[in-house]
């Protein structure tokens, strides 16, 4: 409350949006435990709304982390993630320390009664607790393997943080999940939106030369569903259906073309087979979005988390055109990141 009264006297440094929700300038910090899903956040416009306003003054809670460690720890390879999170925890006044654990620390092993003959030199049972000593919040960052569906949706990594380290726990992209890019996606799509209907979003399958996680597919459906404000429809090619534990509740449609009629939005994006796991059964170019198609759309404005693969998933002349949202939607990661960080550092 201390934090959120310093936010209200100070000026922001730029201009609110006139479509800005004015909902929050009445807002408290809630308070998350970790943040691995979107079932981990009490209240999604809240959180939503919070970032908006850190877009808007982003240094208005400068000290509220002072004092504070986050551990960014990597088992994985970033650019956007690492970096937003990284400026996110400065604007809270927090030092944020990386650990490239892949390149740079001890093979972890995560299997339980494991015997360590192998490549691997520590049991996460053993490093996790570690982290809980140097940190106040853990931020994790690992992908599926793509081998095992079981494994992988059985979220091992994530979870033996989660039970080991004692200290809250942010994902930073999971094996199934990718949840701060969900909550970017959402305040994008939240600021550019009609005010006046519900817009259409569009989940599109695009095709791509390796087999690629689920995670960011999963994830925006998961929020979108949560959030309920949008009609949303998921389009790709037969065989590639996603977990219906996160689409249910979504339009699932084969015909790209049909999917694509008036929407407002169209998040592109590449996921590997589900069913049978982790494979690629297609890689028709004729799934890549390009202006043709772009014509049965309202006008849409289209998203990919980044990396993109060029004229494989996206064309230039989409990425390069006046739709393309993908440079807003990358800075806002920052926004993201500060309202989990502060909602849980505000409770410390
Ligand atoms: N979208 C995303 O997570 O980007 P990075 O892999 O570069 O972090």
């Amino acid at each position: 409350m201390k934090n959120y009264t310093r936010c209200l006297q100070s000026k922001p440094r730029h201009r609110l949006s006139p479509h800005t929700d004015l909902r929050l300038f009445t807002l408290k910090y809630n308070g998350l435990k970790n943040f691995i899903s979107v079932n981990d956040v009490p209240d999604l416009n809240d959180l939503v709304a919070k970032a908006l306003r850190y877009k808007a003054d982003p240094f208005c809670d400068r000290r509220m982390g002072a004092d504070k460690r986050v551990g960014l720890i990597f088992l994985n390879p970033s650019l956007r993630t690492r970096l937003s999170t990284q400026v996110a925890a400065s604007n809270l006044g927090m030092e944020a320390i990386v650990f490239n654990v892949d390149k740079e620390g001890w093979a972890l092993e995560f299997e339980d009664g494991a015997i360590m003959s192998g490549n691997t030199v520590e049991h996460v049972k053993d490093a996790a607790p570690i982290f809980g000593k140097y940190f106040d919040i853990l931020c994790i960052r690992t992908f599926p393997s793509l081998k095992n569906r079981d494994d992988d949706y059985s979220e091992m990594v994530m979870n033996s943080f989660l039970a080991y380290a004692g200290l809250p726990i942010v994902s930073l992209e999971s094996a199934t999940l990718h949840p701060l890019q969900s909550l970017t996606d959402l305040l994008t799509i939240k600021e550019t939106a009609p005010k006046e209907r519900k817009p259409k979003v569009v989940l599109s399958w695009a095709p791509h030369v390796k087999p690629l996680p689920q995670c960011v597919a999963n994830s925006f459906s998961q929020w979108i569903n949560a959030w309920g404000q949008a009609d949303f429809v998921i389009t790709h090619p037969a065989d590639y259906e996603l977990s219906e534990q996160f689409t249910a509740g979504a339009t699932i449609i084969h015909n790209q073309d049909e999917a694509l009629a008036g929407a407002d939005y169209v998040y592109v994006k590449n996921w590997s087979t589900f069913t049978d796991y982790g494979k690629i059964y297609t890689t028709d170019p004729s799934w890549m979005l390009s202006e043709e198609k772009m014509a049965a759309t309202n006008n849409a404005r289209v998203m990919h988390c980044l990396p993109v693969r060029r004229n494989v998933e996206l064309s230039d002349e989409i990425l390069d055109g006046p739709h393309s949202l993908v440079t807003q939607q990358a800075g806002n990661r920052v926004w993201a990141a500060q309202a989990v960080l502060a909602e849980i550092v505000g409770k410390m």
